[in-house]
């Protein structure tokens, strides 16, 4: 029987089924028809059920992973073709318009030490807030912050006064630059004729259930046909995938196999805004991830001032 079971495992993980089939008749035959006949049926139906599972998870593989959490990248692109909406629109603006539609994610621009800092700065103002749900925003531009079903204005709010310092100002606008200059270099584009637009803001995730839509990041779509202003989407991850929260990867839909960037701190993935990178966020399914949206516009028009103290509607 021993001799059975090792031999029936063998062929379960052999990939020839047409020969574990003729195989599986050898050991049986010194066996009783009597005992030999529930056996062979039983040993079919597992290698059949097998093979079913083997098929199911094979069809289910076909999902690349972009970038691993573990893996330090000094810079890792993929090119795309321009969806023709996102070309035809963007073509409007001199000097504004990429090379190459494109995917691009790097842990060399914006450091550790500078996704701590705004990491703490996110943390400050969603301390005061929070979604019922499980996803809540802070934009430093609008002074939108998440506050349970509805938004409030951090700027607005007495208690939140001066809370953000000329120092975290100073730090976004920083990391703000930086990435302004990395689009420009990696998309051929040039750095005056990009514009930091709204919204840009800090999200919060966590394994909560959705209450209101807004709660529900995980919906595949195109940031173009969310966001009419956006032409440079670009996403700062503030920790760590596998290590401060489970679930979260970013997911880009392709035909063929979907790609995923897992999150690491400090890593920068940008992308043009068209049909050519729709995605998705996975749930999140335990700790708190933390990620910075920051996107840019070719249109002066919907163009935003960096955010700083002058906000504040209560000078003291
Ligand atoms: C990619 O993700 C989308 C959205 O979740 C899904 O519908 C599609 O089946 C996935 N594609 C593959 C090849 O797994």
């Amino acid at each position: 029987m021993g001799d059975v079971k090792r031999r029936n495992k063998n062929i379960l993980k052999s990939e020839e089924t047409i020969k574990t089939v003729e195989n599986i008749k050898k050991p049986f035959e010194k066996v009783p028809l009597s005992k030999g006949l529930p056996l062979r049926i039983l040993s079919r139906v597992v290698v059949i059920t097998s093979l079913l599972i083997i098929v199911y998870f094979s069809s289910k593989e076909s999902v690349i992973t972009f970038a691993k959490q573990t893996e330090l990248l000094p810079g890792k692109g993929l090119i795309v073709e321009c969806s023709p909406e996102y070309m035809n629109e963007i073509i409007k603006y001199e000097g504004c318009a990429p090379k190459d539609c494109k995917r691009l994610v790097t842990d060399k621009v914006i450091s550790e030490r500078e996704a701590e800092e705004l990491l703490k700065i996110a943390q400050k103002g969603l301390k005061f807030g929070g979604s019922y749900g499980g996803a809540s925003i802070l934009d430093l531009h609008s002074g939108a912050l998440s506050k349970g079903q509805h938004f409030v204005n951090i700027y607005k709010i007495k208690e939140m006064q001066n809370l953000f310092t000329q120092n975290d100002f100073n730090v976004f606008r920083v990391v703000k630059e930086k990435i302004k200059f990395t689009i420009a270099h990696h998309f051929g584009v040039q750095p005056d004729k990009i514009f930091l637009t709204h919204p840009t803001f800090f999200s919060e995730i966590t394994p909560r259930k959705a209450v209101t839509v807004h709660d529900e990041y995980w919906h595949p779509h195109v940031d173009k046909e969310t966001y009419k202003s956006f032409h440079y989407t670009t996403l700062l991850y503030l920790g760590d995938y596998g290590i401060d929260f489970k679930g979260g990867r970013f997911v880009f839909i392709n035909d063929k196999s979907n790609s995923t960037i897992e999150p690491r701190k400090g890593r920068l993935s940008m992308f043009t805004s068209g049909r050519e990178n729709p995605h998705y966020v996975e749930k999140v399914t335990s700790g708190t991830r933390y990620a910075a949206t920051i996107s840019f516009t070719c249109n002066k028009i919907f163009a935003i001032d960096d955010p700083g103290v002058d906000k504040y509607e209560f000078k003291s």
